[in-house]
C-alpha cells in the first residue's frame, strides 16, 4: 500500500525544525555512524577540481559541506544552503567550533539565490527526496552549476536480494521509526515520514535516468553499503 506523502515545503521545514536538536545524534546513531563514511566516500568519488566554488544544497547541519571543505584542503570556497533555520544553526555552530569558513545561507533549493553557471560542483545528501518538486530541485542545481561542472546526489536506496532486502525492510519499517520517534518526540512523525519517503523514492537506474532526462550527461551511480545509500553524479553539458 502506498501512503500519500505530504511534501509541502512549509510542512517539511516545520518537521526539520522540530527534529533539528536531535538530527546529528539520530543520524549517526540510527545509521551506526555509517552516514559519515558515506559522505566522505562521496567526496572521493566526486572530488573537488580546480578553484571554483562548491554548493551543498539542503545542507541541514552541514556535514556534506564540511566533508567537501576537508576534501578541498580548505582551499576552495564551500557554501551550504537550506530553508530550515534551526538546521542551519547546527551547521553554523559546527562551523565555528571547528574553526571552518564555510558560508551557510538560508535558501530554498527550488529558488537558489545564485546566477546560473556559478559552481564547479553542486551537491545534496539525503535532501532531494524531501524537496517538494524533485525534478525542479535537480534542475535548479543544474542551473547554478558551471558548464562542464558536476551535480552529485547522495540518497537512501533499497538493498536488493532476499535476505538483505528483508532485513533492511524490517529495520527501516519497524525499528527505525520507533527509535527515531522515541528520541526526537517529533510532533510531525518525522521518522515515519523518513521511512515512507525512502520507500517511495526512485533509486538506482531509475533515478540515474531521471538525472539524464533533466539534461545531465555521463551519469553514473555507485551503491554504498549493500545499496542502503547510493551516490549519483553527472556532468552539465559544456556547451550550455
Ligand atoms: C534529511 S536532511 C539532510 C541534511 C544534510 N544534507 C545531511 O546530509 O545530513 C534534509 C534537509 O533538506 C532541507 N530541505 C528540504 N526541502 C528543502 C528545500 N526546498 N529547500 C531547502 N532545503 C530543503 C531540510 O530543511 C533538511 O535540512
Amino acid at each position: 500500500m502506498t501512503m500519500e506523502l505530504n511534501k509541502d515545503g512549509r510542512r517539511i521545514r516545520t518537521m526539520f525544525s522540530g527534529i533539528a536538536p536531535w538530527y546529528d545524534f539520530l543520524n549517526h546513531f540510527l545509521s551506526l555512524n555509517i552516514d559519515r563514511h558515506w559522505r566522505d566516500r562521496m567526496t572521493k568519488l566526486v572530488p573537488p577540481q580546480g578553484n571554483d566554488p562548491i554548493l551543498d544544497v539542503c545542507t541541514g547541519t552541514g556535514d556534506l559541506a564540511i566533508a567537501y571543505h576537508h576534501a578541498a584542503g580548505g582551499k576552495i570556497k564551500v557554501m551550504g544552503s537550506d530553508f530550515c533555520l534551526p538546521m542551519l544553526e547546527g551547521a553554523s555552530k559546527k562551523n565555528s567550533r571547528k574553526g571552518l569558513d564555510i558560508f551557510f545561507l538560508e535558501a530554498d533549493t527550488l529558488n537558489l539565490p545564485f546566477p546560473k553557471n556559478r559552481f564547479q560542483l553542486t551537491t545534496v545528501a539525503f535532501g532531494i527526496r524531501n524537496v517538494s518538486d524533485t525534478d525542479a530541485g535537480i534542475s535548479e542545481m543544474i542551473r547554478v552549476t558551471k558548464p562542464g561542472g558536476r551535480v552529485a546526489i547522495l540518497e537512501f536506496s533499497r538493498p536488493r536480494g532476499w535476505l538483505l532486502g528483508n532485513l533492511y525492510l524490517f529495520y527501516f519499517q519497524r525499528i527505525l521509526p520507533l527509535l527515531g520517534q522515541f528520541f526526537s518526540k517529533s510532533k510531525d512523525d518525522a521518522y515515519h515520514y523518513l521511512r515512507n519517503s525512502v520507500l517511495q523514492f526512485p533509486d538506482g537506474e531509475q533515478f540515474a535516468q531521471k538525472m539524464r532526462d533533466l539534461g545531465l550527461q555521463q551519469v553514473s551511480w555507485r551503491p554504498f553499503t549493500f545499496g542502503i545509500a547510493t551516490c549519483y553524479w553527472g556532468t552539465k553539458s559544456a556547451s550550455t
